[in-house]
């Protein structure tokens, strides 16, 4: 946990849920790569099949869409038209290249101005995209703008070691919270639903759309969203300081982790291209 704690949402709260994270994050590969994913490294592959199963992943299995839109603005995060051409201008001496990697595997790394820094690593839970599927999603950044020239040993090798895959056993982890208790703590106590909307109850566009947050984000970025919100900065096209700072205070451990259990079910529709067999 990096932000400091407004301790009423107790210490123990936070532990049962951290080692939750942990279990997520240390099941090895071997169990957690779901049957379907993209394998290029076998055969050879043409530059445009690479860039068309990169889309495929962006708009997918990989929920860059749901935070980026190419060729429009006011979204979560940087419209990404022109990409492959820019990349190359963002750091002296870095290609577009090693940017696009590097944006990939350490998004903190550089920060796009008026922008915070709340993009999950694209090789870990909850998008867990392997080797292959990193490779893929750089040529396809490549392609807006720029040349495809990344080849698989550009991506590291201990990238998606750790992947697990929206909708994979990662993802699936339980929180030990009541999801059903947790939802009337939404609408209820923590008056969540006055700004976000989560899936069919909400409306309100004053926060952004959580109906989606568990495939885009990480359970550690929810947490501490809600306990400490300026900490995590304001999510691009919001107002700040409007998501209220004293959470932490008002709601107890256990109403905490049972409205994590609830947020943590918030998948919205799978996309069909990661539409389980
Ligand atoms: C939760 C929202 C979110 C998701 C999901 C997300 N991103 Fe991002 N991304 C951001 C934000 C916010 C920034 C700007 C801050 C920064 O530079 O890290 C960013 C920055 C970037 C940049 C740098 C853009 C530039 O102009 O320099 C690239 C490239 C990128 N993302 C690609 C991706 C890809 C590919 C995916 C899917 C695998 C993805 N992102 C998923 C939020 C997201
Ligand atoms: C008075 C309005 C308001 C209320 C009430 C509110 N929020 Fe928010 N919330 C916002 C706004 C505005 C943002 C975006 C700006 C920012 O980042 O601070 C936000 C951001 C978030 C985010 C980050 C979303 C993302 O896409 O990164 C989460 C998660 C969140 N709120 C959860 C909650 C939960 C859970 C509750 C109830 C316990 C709640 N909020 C109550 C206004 C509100």
């Amino acid at each position: 946990m990096r932000v400091p704690i407004p301790v009423k949402v107790s210490a123990f709260a936070l532990l049962v849920i951290g080692a939750y994270t942990y279990v997520a994050n240390s099941i090895p590969q071997i169990q957690s790569v779901p049957p379907q994913e993209l394998s290029l490294e076998a055969g050879s592959v043409t530059r445009e099949q690479l860039v068309k199963a990169g889309e495929g992943i962006f708009k997918g299995k990989g929920t860059c869409e749901v935070c980026h839109a190419i060729g429009q603005k006011g979204t979560r995060a940087p419209d990404l038209a022109g990409i492959g051409a820019a990349a190359g201008k963002r750091k002296p001496g870095v290609t577009a290249n090693a940017y696009l990697i590097e944006s990939l595997l350490e998004p903190g790394a550089h920060l796009v101005e008026g922008y915070p820094n709340i993009m999950p690593r694209a090789d870990r839970p909850p998008i867990g995209l392997n080797r292959s599927e990193l490779w893929a999603v750089t040529a396809f950044l490549e392609s807006l703008g720029g040349t495809v020239a990344v080849k698989l040993e550009d991506i590291p090798k201990d990238a998606g070691a750790v992947a697990g895959g929206a909708g994979g056993p990662v993802a699936e982890l339980k929180m030990p919270g009541d999801p059903k208790a947790g939802q009337a703590i939404f609408m209820g106590k923590g008056a969540c639903i006055a700004c976000h909307k989560a899936g069919a109850i909400g409306a309100s566009p004053l926060g952004p759309d959580l109906s989606q947050i568990a495939r885009i984000q990480t359970a550690d970025y929810i947490m501490a969203k809600i306990l400490n919100p300026t900490a995590m900065g304001t999510v691009a096209g919001f107002p700040p300081n409007l998501m209220p700072p004293t959470l932490g205070q008002t709601l107890t451990a256990r109403e905490f982790v049972d409205l994590m259990s609830f947020l943590l079910t918030l998948k919205g529709e799978a996309p069909a291209s990661t539409a389980k067999k």
